[in-house]
């Protein structure tokens, strides 16, 4: 299987590349990657030139988080995270699934798609994600285009980076499963739909949260 990994320097990313060490692998990232690139800048034909074609899979790994409210952003701070959190991927997998029949497309989501975040530039570009997952019919049979949503990534560097740390172990004491994600557990579950060879699973979001919005209880 031929894999383009974009964003590759994330630990999430760097499980996957562990995981899939029998695949070919090429990676994208600002540095120490096969294809160096920026995801600030959403040029036609900047993204038409990143890709290959011939891909069997493509993996959309991209995130940056301010520590800021929207109304404290600036408005090229809020055009950045719009592009590096959505339009980038969403520009991408245009010009993919038009000209390749066979592209399987996994974009790393997050439940501030759905809950919205401290942020709300990465909570509006997230949830741009999902519905573009959803509705973008897709031409070809064999495409297939799923978004992974986990919620906290406990070893994840946007994670790692909070230091409201207070915060988030009252927030890790009342979720259900009373712990986080880490890397690796979101990776495995990548690993396993990329495994999988049907495409049957596709325009859906796959909210990897541990249940915490389930409200019913007995
Ligand atoms: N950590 C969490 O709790 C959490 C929860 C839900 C969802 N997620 C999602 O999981 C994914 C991985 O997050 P993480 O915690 O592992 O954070 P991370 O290490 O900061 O990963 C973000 C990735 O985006 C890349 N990136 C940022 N700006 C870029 C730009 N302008 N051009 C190209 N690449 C750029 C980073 O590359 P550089 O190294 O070059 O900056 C890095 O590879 C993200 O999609 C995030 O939204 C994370």
């Amino acid at each position: 299987m031929n894999i383009a990994l974009v964003g590759s320097s994330s630990l999430l990313s760097r499980c996957l590349i562990k995981d899939l060490s029998s695949e070919y692998i090429t990676t994208y990232g600002r540095q120490n990657a096969d294809i160096i690139f920026d995801a600030e800048n959403i040029e036609t034909e900047i993204i038409e030139s990143l890709f290959d074609l011939d891909y069997d899979v493509y993996v959309f790994n991209l995130g940056y988080l301010q520590p800021k409210r929207i109304k404290d952003q600036s408005s090229s701070n809020i055009i950045k995270s719009l592009s590096i959190n959505a339009l980038f991927t969403i520009k991408s997998c245009e010009y993919i699934f038009d000209n390749n029949p066979k592209a399987r497309i996994f974009i790393i989501g997050s439940e501030s798609g759905k809950k919205g975040s401290f942020d709300t530039s990465y909570f509006l570009a997230k949830s741009m994600l999902r519905s573009y997952t959803k509705e973008r019919k897709l031409s070809f049979e064999d495409q297939q285009l799923l978004l992974v949503s986990p919620s906290t990534i406990e070893d994840g560097k946007m994670t790692s980076s909070r230091s409201d740390t207070e915060t988030l172990e009252t927030y890790k004491q009342i979720h259900p499963k009373r712990r986080f994600l880490d890397s690796s557990e979101v990776s495995q579950l990548l690993f396993d739909l990329i495994k999988n060879p049907s495409t049957y699973l596709c325009n859906t979001e796959i909210e990897l949260n541990g249940g915490k919005f389930s409200r019913m209880s007995y």
